[in-house]
């Protein structure tokens, strides 16, 4: 992703104090007392410019989002766009955002074991070269990171346009004892899926035609046992 060079952002970061976070280490336990209440907290890791994290804020109310990405630039668009989606409602602050800076790789620093309930990955960077594998965000060595931070409800809601991010992925969830549900291989198939909230990328991408992949993953012990009895209803077995 492009940066545009600034002066200033990070002195606009440090006056946002009510939805930007930018030393995250100091809350790792604590997040339930800097929202103020108990509601399961949800993770967007890379949200890039925030359209996806500010309008699941506003939509799922009974829900507190973290965006996180590691440059300052994107942190403060995404303060922008984040307050823009509130202040249809009035408000300056986002009562159920807050906007990470952090690297990804440092995620069991930032959070307790058992503090996140989803785990969201849009358009996560592909590392197309096999050198490279290690450093996608579906890599089993994420997985151990993200199993950690995760409670008995925990899921990891995942899409990409790339095939073989996809690809990979899939395997790798595999390879990890992860069960799969709602997968799918052209998720606007008919039409945009206004189910889902979109992201800058997956606008882009959606708008040139390119068919957009994603999958759901079960992680929590709580969250298998309500994906059996669904499937019980739905398969009879
Ligand atoms: C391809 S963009 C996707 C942005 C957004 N999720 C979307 O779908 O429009 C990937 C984002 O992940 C962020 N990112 C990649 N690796 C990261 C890491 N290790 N820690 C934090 N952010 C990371 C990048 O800065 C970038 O904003």
């Amino acid at each position: 992703m492009r940066l545009r060079g600034r002066k200033g952002i990070r002195e606009s970061l440090e006056q946002q104090e009510d939805l930007v976070v930018l030393d995250p280490r100091q809350y790792k336990g604590k997040w339930a007392s800097l929202f103020g209440n108990d509601k399961p907290i949800h993770v967007e890791f890379g949200m890039g410019k925030g359209q996806f994290i500010s309008q699941m804020s506003y939509k799922h109310q009974d829900v507190n989002f973290i965006g996180v990405d590691m440059y300052d630039e994107l942190i403060r668009r995404a303060s922008e766009k984040g307050r823009d989606v509130w202040a249809a409602e009035g408000l300056e602050t986002p009562p159920n955002l807050k906007l990470a800076l952090m690297n990804i790789e440092n995620v069991e620093e930032v959070f307790e074991p058992g503090e996140i309930e989803r785990i969201y990955l849009n358009f996560s960077d592909p590392w197309p070269k096999t050198k490279h594998a290690r450093r996608r965000l579906t890599h089993p060595r994420f997985l151990d990171k993200y199993k950690i931070i995760m409670n008995e409800r925990g899921q990891i809601h995942f899409k990409t346009d790339s095939v073989t991010l996809f690809e990979f992925s899939l395997n790798s969830f595999a390879d990890y004892g992860l069960q799969m549900t709602n997968i799918s291989l052209d998720l606007h198939r008919e039409g945009l899926n206004e189910q889902f909230v979109m992201t800058e990328y997956e606008t882009k991408f959606v708008g040139q035609g390119v068919k957009i992949n994603r999958c759901e993953v079960i992680v929590g012990s709580e969250a298998l046992a309500e994906y059996q009895a669904i499937r019980l209803d739905k398969y009879g077995k």
